[in-house]
């Protein structure tokens, strides 16, 4: 063998060394991604088992109707378990070098903006709707039913793609494909929409989800995503409302609309008879720093006085209610008085913000069978309160937080007026607390959407989970 030969089968063996080397990089690469993987199901079971364990015992819970303290709901919500499947995906982020393609399809949650879609319907002999936010339900009025449907996305991040949707109208079948705006459907016809789909187009599919709902034979249907079909069309029946969102997906992670996970208890704060200068801004601060939202019942007068606040609540996502123009009690007013006062204060928040109000709370609570024909065919649903503070009457925070944290339940709606600067304290507390307790902070509206949806003509106490 001469010294070529020599050097050649050194070339030859050092290849074949680096080659099993490689080889059993790849062998430790996949081992872990099954360890991983292992980890992954392991800990999923071990959710799926915690929900399933606590649902029953909430039940029980509500069924005695006493409030559950905050260990047992943090059990109930499975908390540690979530906080668990967390945390393993952010090491499966900053390990997982060899499956950097996942990573990247999966994304970081905390890089991708939050962003909304926004849905605008076509009821039948009447105007397009302003564009809903995200998670809303929109209705067709009562003896109504919807012809067209637009949508479009805010917040959109720098991506390609954008939103797109078929409705599926009656006499004519699935239309084709629409994006961002277009027109899907009709206006001017009597031709009614029997089913939606919706996506999300080019990089956008790849980071967001997007689910959505309709109102069909008076129930909200169950959530679908991503191009399936919402509905059921050729069976005679219509679509008389339509909920849509935009969720970040999350690796190995179930998306939700809103981003509210319906399995952990939740909790719709509302403040009335605002806004006002100097309490409602600490409120939003308080929410916004523990990524909270509530819902305010304003006034029309109010929200004359204090625009900025108003827009400052849309871009936080909370949800802007009608509370009258001048706060006068349904029972005072004739059906031509209330339409106005309703739609002149609907109109103020339009100009304000671009929202158009979608529920009302009637002021003192009172409500009459005229009074609740108008909402009806106004298409707004009246929402009262289950927890009372009376904050108005003792402009004491202490009671206030007395009352809200002895007896708030999953489902509840707490009625307070973000007037009073007790009302301002408490609200510090109350919101901190209620986040301890493993409580997520939403709105009515996203609220409702997890119990069953709303629908017009109707009036609310609460969203608590039905006892089994
Ligand atoms: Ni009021």
């Amino acid at each position: 063998m001469d010294e070529h030969d020599d050097l050649e089968l050194q070339k030859e063996k050092e290849k074949t060394q680096r080659q099993v080397k490689a080889e059993k990089r790849k062998q430790t690469v996949r081992n872990q991604i099954l360890i991983l993987a292992l980890a992954v199901i392991v800990v999923t079971a071990g959710l799926v088992f915690g929900l399933t364990r606590v649902n029953g015992k909430e039940s029980s819970d509500i069924a005695e109707g006493g409030a559950a303290s905050g260990e047992e709901l943090m059990a109930a919500a499975g908390e540690e378990d979530w906080e668990m499947t967390e945390v393993l995906s952010y090491e499966t982020f900053a390990e997982g070098d060899a499956e950097r393609e996942t990573i990247e399809a999966g994304h970081v949650w905390e890089d991708l903006p939050k962003m909304d879609v926004l849905v605008s319907v076509c009821p039948h002999g009447l105007d397009w709707t302003a564009y809903s936010p995200d998670n809303r339900c929109v209705l067709a009025p009562v003896n109504s039913y919807l012809t067209g449907m637009k949508a479009t996305l805010r917040n959109q991040p720098d991506m390609s793609g954008t939103v797109q949707y078929s409705v599926n109208v009656s006499g004519y079948g699935w239309i084709d494909w629409v994006e961002d705006t277009a027109l899907a459907g009709g206006e001017s016809t009597d031709t009614t929409i029997e089913a939606v789909c919706m996506q999300l187009s080019g990089e956008l599919a790849d980071y967001y989800d997007i689910l959505y709902s309709v109102y069909q034979n008076g129930v909200w249907t169950d959530w679908v995503r991503n191009g399936e079909e919402a509905g059921e069309s050729g069976v005679g029946l219509r679509v008389d409302g339509i909920r849509a969102s935009v969720s970040r997906k999350w690796p190995g992670e179930e998306s939700y609309a809103g981003e509210i996970n319906p399995a952990l208890p939740m909790v719709a704060l509302t403040y009335d008879d605002g806004p006002s200068k100097s309490v409602t801004p600490r409120i939003l601060d308080k929410l916004e720093s523990v990524g909270g939202r509530a819902t305010f019942f304003m006034v029309g007068e109010q929200v004359e006085r204090n625009p900025d606040v108003v827009n400052r609540m849309v871009q936080m996502g909370c949800e802007v209610g009608n509370h009258t123009f001048d706060h006068t009690e349904m029972t005072k007013l004739t059906q031509q008085e209330l339409t106005e006062e309703i739609q002149r204060t609907s109109q103020v928040i339009y100009d304000c913000t671009g929202i158009r109000p979608l529920i009302v709370r009637p002021p003192g609570g009172a409500e009459t069978d005229s009074g609740m024909d108008v909402l009806g065919f106004l298409s707004m649903p009246a929402i009262l309160w289950s927890v009372d503070t009376r904050d108005w009457k003792t402009r004491d925070a202490a009671q206030t937080i007395n009352t809200v944290l002895t007896t708030v339940q999953d489902g509840d709606i707490v009625l307070m007026h973000d007037l009073y600067d007790a009302t301002g304290d408490a609200s510090m507390t109350i919101i901190d607390e209620l986040v301890a307790r493993g409580y997520q902070l939403v709105t009515v509206s996203e609220l409702s959407a997890y119990r069953g949806g709303l629908e017009p003509e109707k009036s609310y106490m609460s969203f608590r989970r039905p006892v089994n």
